[in-house]
């Protein structure tokens, strides 16, 4: 009878183990490739460097990809895929239309390690390599980026336009759109701090500077200013597509000047502005007055964000695909 038992729990541990091997549960590495592509990480450092030589914005846009790309059905590089037959692509949904940029960058990148080790590195971790190598190169905080992703073999437009955050969302919107990744409130004020570089069109600011309620009264001394630059920029209508920095004190450099911002009611989108203008229970502006003064403190907790960010939904084992061409699912 015990025997009996004792072999029972043997053949499921067994059954449990095998599946989890074969299936999607084996958990990210930071050594994945090390047998299988050891110049993984080199190529693509090497490329991400040329890449933001040659544009200086190009480290924001590839750092916002791996953003758009985890929140739609994971890191799964579903982001990369254009569309194919029935299958619309998520460049063509509301929050990646006319702004998502970089795709050439990763496609140079994976030509290269095809031809170093071919059918090897999916893109979905070329994505997360690639932000790491972003935020470093503008003087942002590194970590060991979590491999071993798998590539999708579909897109969701649909998702893409459910699950991005649009730049006029309420804190609450925020915060359940990051719950619904499995974020916390600390990850959503940390993420965010990716708009200390970069650029957004005056589509996603206009209502930041027109729409009066979405000033604080804290903040209307420095708002008149604030707002003449950016109007000059950004008329009531027209001009869609003219860019401001999100930090407008120091665009180029990743650092903690924008959460100095926010709290100067500087923040360029409403989503940036809401966390210290809506925070009911007080744990973000708590969090945002800790990173203003301690540019440490936000790195640390910034890189551990990012890894978690990393490991929404990926695609292990057996599941997905290793994409030859980002771009298009293996036939
Ligand atoms: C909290 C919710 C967020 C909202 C509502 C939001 C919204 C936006 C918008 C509207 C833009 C400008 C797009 C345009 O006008 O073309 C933008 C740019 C950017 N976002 Fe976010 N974002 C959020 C969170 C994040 C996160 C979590 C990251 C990274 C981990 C990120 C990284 C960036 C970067 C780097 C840019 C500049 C891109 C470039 O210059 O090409 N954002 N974001
Ligand atoms: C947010 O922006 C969209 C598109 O411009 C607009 O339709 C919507 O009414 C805005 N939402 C709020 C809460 O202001």
């Amino acid at each position: 009878m015990e025997l009996a038992r004792l072999l029972l729990v043997i053949a499921l541990v067994l059954v449990l183990h095998g599946t989890e091997t074969l299936g999607g549960d084996a958990p990210l590495v930071p050594d994945y490739y090390k047998e299988t592509c050891p110049p993984v990480e080199d190529i693509v450092r090497r490329n991400v460097e040329i890449a933001v030589l040659k544009d200086p914005r190009m480290a924001a846009s590839l750092l916002r990809m791996h953003f758009h790309d985890c929140f739609v059905l994971g890191c799964d590089a579903s982001v990369l895929l254009d569309s194919q037959g029935s299958m619309v692509s998520e460049k063509q949904a509301g929050p990646n239309l006319n702004s998502i940029r970089g795709f050439e960058v990763i496609d140079e990148i994976k030509f290269i390690l095809e031809k170093a080790c071919p059918d090897t590195v999916s893109c979905a971790d070329i994505l997360a390599i690639v932000a790491r190598d972003a935020v470093v190169l503008r003087g942002g905080p590194g970590w060991n980026v979590l491999l071993g992703r798998r590539d999708s073999l579909e897109a969701s437009f649909s998702g893409a336009n459910q699950f991005i955050p649009a730049p006029n969302s309420s804190l609450q919107t925020l915060i359940a759109k990051f719950q619904q990744q499995g974020l916390d409130v600390g990850d959503l004020g940390l993420l965010t701090g990716s708009h200390t570089m970069g650029k957004a069109r005056c589509l996603s600011f206009r209502q930041r500077i027109y729409d009066a309620s979405t000033i604080h009264h804290d903040h209307y001394k420095r708002y008149t200013t604030f707002r003449r630059i950016l109007s000059s920029i950004c008329p009531e209508s027209g001009h869609d597509n003219e860019f401001a920095p999100l930090d407008l004190m120091t665009p180029a450099r990743f650092d903690n000047r924008y959460y100095i911002n926010i709290l100067q009611g500087e923040g360029l989108l409403i989503s940036d502005n809401v966390l210290v203008t809506q925070d009911p229970e007080g744990e973000i502006i708590e969090q945002v007055w800790a990173f203003a003064s301690n540019q440490e403190l936000f790195f640390d907790s910034f890189a551990n964000s990012m890894v978690k960010m990393g490991n929404i939904n990926v695609l292990t084992g057996n599941e997905g695909e290793i994409r030859r061409n980002c771009r298009f699912v293996n036939s």
